[in-house]
């Protein structure tokens, strides 16, 4: 497969690239020179896209599936900048970053609904779909450059408003940077930076 001139595979058990996926990669406020970080790689194609355009990426997700591939991707493109690291979030990740990328688990998914296995982690957000994007926002901050700029795609099933609401009261100025209608949801790119 094929997007944007990057190649790739998708793999089993993990999230194969789709609308919100696309979404991110088609507004990225990536530049020459940047340090970038995604967590939730996947397949690795945003890391990939972003590598092309900047200094260096660090790759992470919490499932060893999407590691994998993210790393075979990786290979098949030749990409010599990004380095791959199995993370739940910021845990394992110690450097500052210019951009932190992120593709979020935000749908809403009840008890009864949840499935303990590695794929679900790709959109399962917790009984409101905020469960991971709420952890996420509170650790974020702290990773950026002094000029530092976070993006992260979610729904409108997981509350924009409160997105932006926190960041704000991180010391961020947030918006909407994207939207895109599909089916019964908006999925929206919001764009964060140091004020
Ligand atoms: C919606 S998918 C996005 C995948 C890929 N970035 C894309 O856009 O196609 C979310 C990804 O986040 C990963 N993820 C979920 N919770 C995570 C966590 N706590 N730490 C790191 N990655 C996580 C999932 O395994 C999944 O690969």
């Amino acid at each position: 497969m094929n997007y944007d001139g990057v190649e790739f595979n998708e793999c089993e058990e993990v999230y194969p690239p789709a609308e919100d996926t696309f979404l991110l990669i088609d507004n990225l406020m990536v530049q020459s020179g940047y340090d970038v970080l995604e967590i939730g790689t996947g397949t690795g194609l945003v890391s990939i896209c972003a590598s092309l355009k900047c200094s260096s990426v660090t790759s992470t997700d919490i499932n060893p599936y999407a590691i994998k591939c993210a790393e075979a991707n990786i290979k098949l493109n030749n990409r010599d900048n990004i380095t791959v690291i199995k993370s739940d979030l910021f845990d394992n990740i110690n450097g500052k970053y210019d951009l932190i990328l992120f593709n979020t688990p935000y749908l809403p998914v009840t008890d009864e609904e949840h499935v303990d296995d590695e794929y679900s982690k790709a959109w399962d957000g917790g009984e409101n779909g905020r469960e991971v994007i709420d952890k996420f926002l509170k650790q974020a901050p702290q990773y950026l450059k002094e000029n530092g700029t976070i993006q992260l795609v979610q729904s409108s099933l997981s509350d924009n408003e409160k997105t932006i609401q926190t960041l704000k009261k991180l010391g961020l100025k947030a918006e909407i940077t994207a939207i895109e209608h599909i089916f019964f949801e908006d999925i929206t790119l919001i764009t964060a930076y140091k004020a």
